[in-house]
């Protein structure tokens, strides 16, 4: 596996993989892997070589919020990424951000959800994949569906720019007890984790709820912010919206999603789940 720190050697290595073997399959992280990391990379091999990315971008991150103690492992992630065969492995330094002033941003997408929480993190997220995109020129880049509202900017931006990266979504890996995999669940000790499974349980229940019948967004989403609530979760949001996120729902139908984010020992939670 290639390891390259340098922005224009990245250039250099993905024009030559294209040429050796015509498609780029890329995976942008912010490290610290885990199953759900793996799941992307195990798709995009699929498609092509694969290139995946470690940058814990600081311009996604508010201040006050957790740049300073993001989980970083660099050993152990280079080493499951030689395990699982990827073909080149970009880790940029700080500088691939340094003296940018020339930002991203979806002033409508971004304000919904996790935008009301998180006002600049969607313009830090889209700026970073948009260099990477610009150095790596990936054919294919993959992105977890777990972070749904950051999948669905990210292909707006990708439609908007006729970028030629076809944005790829990946499902959600889930422990067995249902939680999602995060790199932030490194936050949480072991009871805590297995207290925070809830949170997908109740999404779940939800869901069923919704299944025997229950179509008002109202009642679905108080339910499960009251289980919520119940199993000690702090709520920021909890709501239902169509598959597109263009709009918060009255009344749900199949294809749409509830979406929440929650709290649980100072450690903050996002997951969602598809009504069917
Ligand atoms: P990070 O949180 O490291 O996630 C990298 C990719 O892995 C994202 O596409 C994310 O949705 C996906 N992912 C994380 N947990 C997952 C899970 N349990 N199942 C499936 N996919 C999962 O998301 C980011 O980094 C950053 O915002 C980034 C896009 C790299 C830009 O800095």
């Amino acid at each position: 596996m290639l390891i390259i720190d340098d922005i224009s050697k990245m250039k250099s290595v993905s024009k030559e993989l294209k040429k050796s073997s015509g498609r780029i399959s890329f995976i942008p992280t912010m490290g610290k892997l885990h199953d759900g990391h793996a799941r992307l990379i195990e798709e995009g091999k699929k498609y092509g070589k694969t290139v995946v990315s470690i940058f814990v971008n600081p311009i996604q991150f508010a201040p006050g919020e957790d740049f300073n103690k993001y989980p970083r492992d660099f050993d152990s992630d280079s080493a499951l990424l030689k395990k699982l065969n990827v073909d080149c492995l970009f880790y940029p330094s700080g500088d691939i951000v340094k003296n940018t002033e020339t930002f991203l941003i979806n002033p409508v997408y971004s304000s919904r959800l996790e935008g009301v929480f998180r006002p600049d993190h969607f313009r830090g997220v889209l700026t970073i994949v948009m260099k990477l995109f610009s150095i790596v020129n990936p054919d294919f880049a993959f992105f977890g569906l777990k972070d749904y509202q950051q999948y669905i900017l990210i292909k707006k931006m990708a439609e908007d720019y006729f970028l030629d990266a076809k944005v790829v979504p990946v499902e959600t890996v889930r422990e067995k007890c249902g939680l999602a995999m995060s790199s932030r669940n490194a936050y949480l000790n072991a009871d805590d984790k297995k207290s925070a499974c809830n949170f997908y349980k109740v999404l779940k229940g939800a869901a069923e709820l919704f299944n025997s019948g229950e179509k008002s967004a109202e009642r679905l989403t108080a339910h499960a912010t009251k289980e919520l609530i119940r199993h000690g979760f702090g709520i920021n949001y909890v709501k239902i919206m169509d598959e597109g996120l263009n709009m918060e729902k009255r009344s749900a139908e199949t294809g749409d999603l509830m979406l929440a984010a929650v709290t649980y020992k100072g450690v903050r939670l996002i997951d969602n789940i598809f009504l069917k």
